[in-house]
């Protein structure tokens, strides 16, 4: 390899690097927020992950939150994060993120868009923050069984 081609693969690795570490090259950064709203001493246990990225079984106090960030995939895009929620006896699992829920986490203020999912987690069940149109508001979409 001649000294001139090798500069310039080693200028590009540098340069997507970087772009990758900043943030979204080709799709869109979400963020993830799962909070507890339940105001009594018992914490609930909340398991999230997607097909590569676990985010671990975190235990939630009273307003304690788990908060995350991704890049969706570029094919499909076809990115899924689902969590396993344990309140005592009860539990439940869904998704928190797929392609679906892209219009409800879609947040628009009037300098920025952003765009967050985000679960309160009730003791009647877990709501999702719908900010899809005009102020935001509680959808509740899971029951505890
Ligand atoms: C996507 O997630 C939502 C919320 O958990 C759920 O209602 C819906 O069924 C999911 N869509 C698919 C295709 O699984």
């Amino acid at each position: 390899m001649g000294k001139p081609l090798f500069i310039f693969l080693t200028t590009l690795v540098c340069i997507i690097a970087v772009v990758a570490a900043k943030g979204c090259t080709f799709s869109k950064g979400w963020t993830i927020n799962v909070i507890n709203n339940i105001n009594n001493n018992d914490k609930v246990q909340v398991h999230c992950k997607s097909k590569d990225n676990d985010i671990g079984m975190k235990s939630l106090g009273f307003h304690e939150s788990i908060n995350w960030e991704f890049c969706e995939n570029i094919v499909g895009p076809s990115t899924l994060y689902f969590c396993h929620f344990y309140k005592g006896n009860q539990q439940l699992v869904f998704d928190v993120f797929n392609h679906s829920m892209r219009p409800l986490c879609h947040e628009q203020d009037a300098s920025k868009e952003y765009w967050r999912c985000s679960w309160v987690i009730m003791s009647d069940g877990i709501y999702m923050i719908d900010r899809s149109n005009g102020p935001e508001h509680n959808n509740k979409m899971y029951s505890w069984n």
